[in-house]
């Protein structure tokens, strides 16, 4: 970087919602080791960098760039993006979704309280320049998926097991977003991030198996035994049966693939395989 780009960047300071989450932690250490100053958005502050100033609500003085993360800011985005004109912030840039455009029953997340869709046009219309993120299947949804079976035994026990999909690396979300912050060649786009490869549930949990050191099985179950588990561990209906029609659908047909990471970060999407081996400690722990 040049010496004026380093100065330039000690100039930004950037509020970031959801802070805490998959794709906040690594987007605060991004920014962080850029030089830039950082004010977090988290009640759950434990394990941010030490330098970054936390708050547990939006202060927009002094910010020049927003972060928003739907989860964190679904029912307060119009005032956020109103306090954040009036306060001078320039620039404002969003997690969405892949799937925003969907009809919204095939957006199962919108059950659990998302509002991607709401919160993108509100970015998009807000009159600040904006760039909207449009991940697809985050690779950390293993997480809640299977590490709890993987910790117990060698076999996971799940609906679909052809279902499909490429999933990301919440790093690579991050680094596009620090870009997206930062540089200018991204304003008023929606780039669509994916991983590099489609692969089935399947093949996810042999390649954690791999990273673990372990031969981890699939064991298909039937969807309505999966449908019934989901809801007695308490997902509502739509998400429950939003997720298992996208997995069904998904059988048999790749899943779609985009450049995009590449393109704007220089190298390719960082594969599952380097995501389980990043990730490999919590699916070794014991509960
Ligand atoms: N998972 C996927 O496959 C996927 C794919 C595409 C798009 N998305 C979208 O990405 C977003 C989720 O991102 P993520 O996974 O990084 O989120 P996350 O890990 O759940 O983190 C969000 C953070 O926001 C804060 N938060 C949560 N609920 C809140 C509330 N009601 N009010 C205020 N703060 C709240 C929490 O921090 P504190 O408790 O510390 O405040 C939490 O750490 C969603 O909009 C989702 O639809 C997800």
């Amino acid at each position: 970087m040049s010496l004026s780009a380093a100065l330039r960047r000690r100039e930004y300071m950037i509020l970031i919602t959801g802070a805490s989450g998959t794709v906040g932690r690594p987007l605060v250490e991004l920014l962080v080791d850029a030089g830039v100053k950082v004010r977090a958005v988290a009640r759950n502050p434990a394990g941010l960098p030490r330098i970054v100033e936390v708050v547990d609500e939006p202060v927009l003085e002094g910010v020049t760039g927003l972060f928003t993360n739907p989860r964190a800011v679904g029912d307060t985005i119009d005032g956020l993006l109103a306090e954040s004109r009036a306060a001078g912030v320039r620039r404002v840039v969003t997690l969405s979704a892949a799937n925003v455009d969907d009809d919204l029953e095939d957006q199962p997340s919108r059950f659990r309280g998302d509002r991607n869709r709401e919160v993108e046009r509100a970015v998009t219309a807000s009159g600040l320049d904006w760039v909207a993120l449009r991940p697809n299947m985050f690779a950390a949804n293993a997480f809640g998926l299977w590490a709890e079976q993987i910790r117990r035994g060698d076999v996971v026990h799940g609906p679909h097991a052809r279902a499909t999909s490429a999933p990301i690396h919440e790093r690579d979300i991050a680094e596009v977003a620090v870009r997206a912050l930062l540089d200018d060649d991204l304003l008023g786009t929606r780039p669509v991030l994916t991983g590099p490869e489609s692969l089935t549930q399947e093949q996810q949990v042999q390649g954690i198996g791999a990273a673990i050191g372990r031969d981890l099985t699939y064991r298909e179950v039937p969807p309505e035994a999966a449908r019934q588990a989901m809801l007695g561990r308490g997902f509502p209906t739509g998400f429950v049966d939003g997720l298992l029609g996208i997995q069904a659908r998904s059988v048999g047909v790749p899943a779609v693939i985009t450049d995009e990471v590449r393109r704007i970060l220089g190298r390719p999407a960082l594969s599952f395989a380097r995501w389980a081996a990043d990730n490999a400690y919590v699916f070794r722990s014991m509960p």
